[in-house]
């Protein structure tokens, strides 16, 4: 057990108010999940929640959040009842593993996520994102958390196996991957008797899951048979060798990583963009420095990776969107032994969980937290704590789809800001949901066609 320096004497863990029987505080965090989150900072540093009849420490406080990421990461592991259950699903994907095998898969897959080589695929990720954003039309409104999956899931596909996928195989990608964002949170938080009861989802996402990795077990034996015929990253990712031993992964290896990847492409960078297209759509003077800034840079021209890196404000903006509206909200951890936590003893074997939402609305850190302000990123802001700025984790499991996912998502930005005005449509008010990403839901935007610019019809 670590032990607490002069300054942390031991802290008492208080439970938080509103635990139900059988429930726990399961209720609070699906139903009135930002509000529910937002209440525990008032507990102190950590406060204890109860899933069901599972406790789960909650750690509210950025930098103990920032010192279990970091520092302190190897008293917190990913495991317990979640990482367990996520195992089942991902198998031994990167995310799902600890310690030497963690270390092993992130030295083989990284250097194929680093910035230099996701920026070689931005021309084959700006077509698919064109495709689908050049089809909108005129004045038709689209369902904006739905249709940027869409655009998402095309780019990472693109990313993944090259441009070359067949449509109706994207197509089938989409939908599977639809049917397991939708349970995935239910399947690994969730009470375990709700999961029980749930018998039609739970064999969708079974059937789902299996046709997954059946189609990605024919592209790996495809990739085997023919190298030259694989593209992109997965072509990589079946020569990759260890820097350190020189072995390659097994099939199985890249089949659990293939799966691990497309399940965290499902949703994240789809639900990010689409409450950056409600922040554009609804504040005219965001959207004008949006496109000016993105006529000035791409002047009509295809946006490369140089442009992309010159859209500061477009950055910001989306830098904005991920402090305020997540898309993450809770990740866990599992303890191996006892730890002093600055002062909060925790016990060996229990689920730990941190959440962006709680640090990014710190008002002691963000002040102002609940106002939406791309203009406290700019670099001459006067203060922002970038070290309490986790949208993709911190440390050795920080996200590994980072670089995709900033590419990706400015991409999809210039390119709509080029060719659309965007609309709020507001059929029905926007509520923030909590799946595996807290959602907009009922979020319809409407693009008119612009009639100025260099990118204009
Ligand atoms: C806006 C989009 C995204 C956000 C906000 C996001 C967020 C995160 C966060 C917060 C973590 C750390 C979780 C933890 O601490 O337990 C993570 C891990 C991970 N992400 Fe992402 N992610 C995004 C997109 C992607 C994409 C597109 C990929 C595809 C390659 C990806 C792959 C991964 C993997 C493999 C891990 C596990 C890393 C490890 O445990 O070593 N993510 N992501």
């Amino acid at each position: 057990m670590t032990s607490p320096t002069a300054q942390e004497s031991t802290r008492l863990i208080p439970v938080a108010r509103g635990n139900l029987p059988a429930l726990g505080h399961a209720y609070h965090l699906w139903r009135h999940t930002l509000e529910f989150l937002d209440s525990l900072r008032a507990y102190g540093g950590v406060v204890r929640i109860n899933i069901g009849t599972l406790p789960m420490y909650m750690v509210t406080d950025p930098e103990l959040t920032r010192r279990v990421l970091t520092s302190e990461s190897r008293h917190f592991e990913t495991g317990g009842r979640m990482g367990d259950n996520l195992a089942l699903i991902f198998g031994s994907g990167v995310g799902t593993i600890n310690g030497d095998g963690h270390r092993r898969q992130r030295r083989i897959l990284q250097p194929l996520f680093n910035r230099s080589y996701i920026a070689a695929h931005t021309d084959v990720m700006r077509d698919a994102v064109r495709g689908r954003v050049s089809g909108w039309r005129e004045g038709i409104p689209f369902e904006a958390a739905a249709e940027m999956d869409r655009v998402m899931v095309a780019a990472f596909l693109t990313t993944l196996f090259g441009p070359t996928l067949p449509a109706p195989r994207e197509e089938e990608f989409y939908r599977l991957l639809r049917t397991l964002m939708k349970g995935v949170m239910r399947k690994t938080v969730a009470p375990s008797w709700a999961n029980r009861v749930m018998v039609t989802a739970n064999r969708e996402f079974d059937r789902a899951l299996a046709r997954l990795r059946q189609i990605i077990g024919d592209l790996i034996r495809e990739g085997r048979q023919s190298p030259e015929a694989a593209g992109g990253v997965f072509r990589a990712m079946l020569a990759a060798r260890d820097p350190d031993t020189g072995a390659g992964m097994t099939d199985a290896q890249i089949a659990d990583e293939a799966v691990t990847m497309l399940g965290t492409t499902g949703e994240a960078p789809g639900t990010a963009l689409a409450w950056a297209l409600h922040e554009i759509s609804r504040n005219p003077d965001i959207q004008r420095r949006v496109r000016s800034e993105v006529d000035t840079v791409c002047g009509g021209r295809p946006p490369g990776p140089a442009d992309l890196a010159a859209l500061e404000y477009t950055r910001c903006v989306l830098t904005e969107v991920m402090r305020h509206h997540g898309p993450g909200y809770l990740f866990t951890r599992w303890t191996t032994a006892p730890v002093d936590l600055g002062g909060y003893l925790i016990p060996a074997h229990a689920n730990v969980a941190y959440s962006q939402y709680i640090v990014h609305h710190d008002p002691a850190v963000f002040p102002d937290p609940q106002r939406f302000d791309p203009d406290r990123w700019l670099p001459d802001a006067p203060t922002v704590s970038r070290s309490s700025y986790l949208p993709f984790g911190l440390g050795s499991r920080q996200c590994l789809g980072e670089n995709f996912s900033w590419t990706a998502m400015l991409l999809t930005v210039a390119e709509i800001a080029a060719r659309w005005d965007l609309h709020p449509h507001r059929s029905r008010p926007v509520k923030p949901v909590a799946s595996t990403t807290v959602r907009p839901h009922h979020l319809t935007i409407t693009p008119r066609a612009r009639t100025t610019g260099p990118g204009a019809a």
